[in-house]
C-alpha cells in the first residue's frame, strides 16, 4: 500500500489547548513507580450489557486437566477484527481510577453509578490501588469527565490534561470501609516458581502439566481489558496531535499467545485520517491539506514518533521512562505505563505486524493444543535463558511461535494448515495487500476444517524437541507459508521466512552459538522426556518430573533429575548413533544431519 504524505490537521500546532474526544490537557501529575500488581475481583452482582467478548473468551478457555483436539461441535469463532472492534469499544466505555485502598466498593460504585449503569469493574494493586470501571454507555464517561476537576496544586505544579485516567479523592476525613465491603483480590502476575513447582508436580500427566502451565500464564480477562484500556488512554494522548488516529495493540497482547507480564506492543494508525481526506474529494477540484513533506516514509515515522515521545514524556499521565529508539529497523518509542504496569512499545503504521498477529490468532484459535504447546516452549526457552527481555542474538518468542506452528504443520495428519491453505480458503472480501505484500488470509475460522490428528501434548512436546534437535539448520529454512523445509536463501544460522514479507528472515538476529545452545538443549530435553516414559514418582513424593523437571530444576534440585540428564559421554554416543542413522537413511522424514554449522 502506497503511503500518502503526512497530514497535520489544522489546530494540531496547538495541541496543548485542545480538548479532543472529551479529553485533553487537564489532569493530575504522574503517579509513583509500580511494582507488583494484584487484581481485585468484583463480588457484587453486575449490571448486564450486551456486546462483550468476555463471556465468550471465558467459554473458550482451555480446561486445565484435559487434552482437547480440534473438536467439531465448538461454538462459532469470532474473527480477529470482530474481537478487536469489541475490545476497543469496551475500552472506550471505560475509565481507569486511582483510588484510596480503603475505599468502600459499594460507595464507590454508587458514586459512579450517578453517571449511568456500570457494566463491569475490577480493582487491582500496582504501586497504588486502581479500579477499571466499564460503563454500559459511552455517554456515562462523558458525564463523569464533565464532573471531574483539575487538581488543586500544592508545592508542585500540575500540567493540566483531561483524560480518562482519574484520581478519586475522599471529601473530608477518609472513612475506612468495613473489611467485608472490600473486594476479594486475585493475583495479576504469573505464579511464583514455588507455586508452579507444586502445581506441576501434582499434575496427573505431562498433558495436564502443559495445560496447567497455560492456565497459570495466559492473559486473564482483566489483564486483557487493561491492555486495551491502556491503548485507548494512549490514543487519547496521541489524539492531541492526530485527532483521527487509532492506537491498535498487536503482538502477544492480542494474538492468543500472551503471557502475564508480556510487553504491550501498539501502533499509531493514521489510515483513518488518510481515508477521510480521500473521501471528501468531490467536484471539479481537489482540495488538499497543506502538509510538511519529508524525504522518506522512514523520516516521517521518526518525526511522528519523536513528537509523540516528547509529548508522552512531558504531558502523558502515568507515562514514565520514555525512550525514543528512532534509529532501529522499526523505529519505536518505549515507555512504562505506571498505572497498568505495562512496558509499552509504540510504533506507527505497523499494519503488517497487525496482520502477523491475526495470523497467529488464527493458528492459536484453530486447535486448543497450539497455545498449550507454544506456552510450554516459551517457558522452557525462558527458563533455560534461550530467550531474554533484552534485545540480542537470542531467539525471540515470535520465532519460537513460528517454529511450533511449522512443527505442527509437519504432523501426520497436520494439526495446522499452511498459510497457502489459509489463503486458498479466502474470499474476495478477505483480500489484503499491504505495501505490495499479499497478506490475504481467510478471516472466517469456521471455514477451516478441524484437524483429525489426536496426538497428545506430551507426544507433541517430545517430538518438538526431537524435531528441532535434529533439524538441518545449516541447509534449510522454516517456511510456514508452504509448510515445508526449503533451501536457505542466505547464510544466517537460523532462517525463518517472514510469512508476509517473504524476502525477510524473522530470526536474522540469531547467531550460531545461540542456535547451537537451542539445538543442544532441545536434544537434552527430548532425551530427558523419552527416558521418563513410565517412570514417574508418586504425586506425594513431591519429586520434579516431566515439565516440572525441565523448567524448574533450579527451584528444587533433585538427584533424580540430575541423574536423568545425559552425561557428556552419553550425549556424544547418542549423537553419533543418530548421525550415523541419519546419514545412512534415505531421509524420508525430511530430517537432515545433526550439524548446525553453515
Ligand atoms: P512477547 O515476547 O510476548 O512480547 O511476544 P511478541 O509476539 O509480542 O513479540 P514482540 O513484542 O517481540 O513483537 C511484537 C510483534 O511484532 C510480533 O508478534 C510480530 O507480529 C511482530 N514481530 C516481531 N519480530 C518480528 C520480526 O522479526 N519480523 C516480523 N515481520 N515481525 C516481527
Ligand atoms: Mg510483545
Amino acid at each position: 500500500m502506497r503511503r500518502s504524505p503526512l497530514t497535520f490537521w489544522p489546530g494540531a500546532r496547538l495541541p496543548l489547548t485542545m480538548a479532543v474526544r472529551g479529553v485533553g490537557l487537564l489532569t493530575r501529575s504522574p503517579l509513583c513507580a509500580q511494582t507488583r500488581t494484584r487484581i481485585r475481583c468484583p463480588t457484587f452482582p453486575r449490571l448486564r450489557c450486551a456486546g462483550t467478548v468476555a463471556a465468550e473468551l471465558r467459554r473458550d478457555e482451555q480446561p486445565s486437566g484435559s487434552v482437547e483436539t480440534g473438536s467439531k461441535d465448538k461454538p462459532s469463532k469470532k474473527t480477529f477484527s470482530e474481537v478487536q472492534e469489541e475490545r476497543r469499544e469496551q475500552a472506550q466505555r471505560s475509565v481507569l481510577i486511582h483510588c484510596p485502598n480503603t475505599v468502600s466498593e459499594k460507595k464507590f460504585l454508587k458514586y459512579l453509578s450517578q453517571h449511568g449503569p456500570i457494566h463491569t469493574h475490577f480493582f487491582y494493586e500496582s504501586f497504588g490501588f486502581y479500579a477499571v470501571v466499564e460503563f454500559c454507555q459511552k455517554d456515562s464517561v462523558d458525564s463523569l469527565l464533565n464532573r471531574t476537576q483539575t487538581p488543586a496544586t500544592g508545592t508542585e505544579a500540575a500540567i493540566p490534561f483531561r483524560s480518562r485516567f482519574l484520581y478519586l479523592k475522599p471529601k473530608g476525613p477518609s472513612s475506612h470501609a468495613a473489611k467485608q465491603s472490600l473486594a476479594r483480590s486475585s493475583n495479576h502476575l504469573p505464579p511464583s516458581k514455588r507455586k508452579l513447582f507444586e502445581l506441576l508436580c501434582s499434575a496427573e500427566s505431562v498433558d495436564d502439566q502443559l495445560n496447567t502451565l497455560l492456565k497459570e500464564f495466559q492473559l486473564t480477562e482483566e489483564n486483557t481489558r487493561l491492555r486495551y484500556l491502556t491503548c485507548s488512554l494512549i490514543e487519547d494522548i496521541a489524539a492531541a496531535y492526530f485527532p483521527e488516529c487509532t492506537i491498535r495493540p498487536f503482538g502477544s497482547s492480542v494474538n492468543t499467545f500472551g503471557k502475564l507480564g508480556c510487553d504491550l506492543d501498539m501502533f499509531l494508525d493514521l489510515d483513518e485520517t488518510r481515508r477521510l481526506s480521500t473521501q471528501k474529494s468531490r467536484g471539479n477540484f481537489l482540495m488538499e491539506f497543506q502538509v510538511k513533506n519529508v524525504p522518506s516514509e522512514r523520516i516521517a515515522t521518526q518525526k511522528i514518533l519523536s513528537v509523540l515521545g516528547e509529548f508522552l514524556d512531558h504531558v502523558g499521565p502515568g507515562c514514565v521512562g520514555v525512550q525514543k529508539i528512532l534509529n532501529a529497523r522499526c523505529p519505536l518509542v518505549r515507555f512504562s505505563h505506571q498505572a497498568s504496569g505495562f512496558q509499552c512499545d509504540l510504533t506507527t503504521n505497523n499494519r503488517i505486524a497487525l496482520k502477523s498477529s491475526e495470523l497467529l490468532y488464527i493458528y492459536g484459535t484453530l486447535d486448543t493444543r497450539v497455545r498449550a504447546l507454544v506456552c510450554s516452549v516459551r517457558c522452557w526457552a525462558r527458563a533455560l535463558s534461550l530467550t531474554s527481555s533484552i534485545p540480542g542474538a537470542w531467539i525471540t518468542n515470535f520465532s519460537l511461535t513460528m517454529m511450533v506452528i511449522f512443527f505442527l504443520q509437519q504432523r501426520s495428519p497436520p494439526i495446522l494448515p499452511t498459510l497457502d491453505t489459509l489463503r486458498a480458503s479466502a474470499d474476495e472480501e478477505d483480500k489484503c495487500i499491504i505495501e505490495g505484500n499479499n497478506c490475504t488470509l481467510v478471516r472466517d475460522l469456521n471455514k477451516i476444517k478441524p484437524s483429525e490428528n489426536t496426538e497428545t501434548l506430551e507426544l507433541l512436546l517430545k517430538e518438538f524437541f526431537e524435531y528441532f534437535g535434529n533439524f538441518a539448520f545449516n541447509k534449510n529454512s522454516i517456511n510456514i507459508r508452504q509448510g515445508r523445509e526449503q533451501n536457505k536463501p542466505d547464510s544466517s544460522p537460523l532462517h525463518i521466512q517472514n510469512p508476509f514479507e517473504t524476502s525477510l528472515n524473522v530470526s536474522k538476529n540469531v547467531n550460531q552459538s545461540q542456535l547451537q545452545r537451542f539445538v543442544d538443549l532441545a536434544r537434552e530435553s527430548a532425551w530427558f522426556l523419552q527416558q521418563e516414559d513410565g517412570d514417574r514418582p508418586s504425586p506425594s513424593s513431591r519429586q520434579p518430573w516431566g515439565l516440572a523437571a525441565l523448567l524448574l530444576q533450579t527451584v528444587a534440585p533433585s538427584k533424580r533429575v540430575q541423574k536423568k540428564l545425559p552425561s557428556e559421554r552419553i550425549k556424544s554416543l547418542l549423537e553419533s548413533v543418530k548421525s550415523n542413522s541419519t546419514q545412512s537413511s534415505t531421509n524420508t522424514s525430511g530430517k537432515q544431519a545433526l550439524s548446525t554449522q553453515p
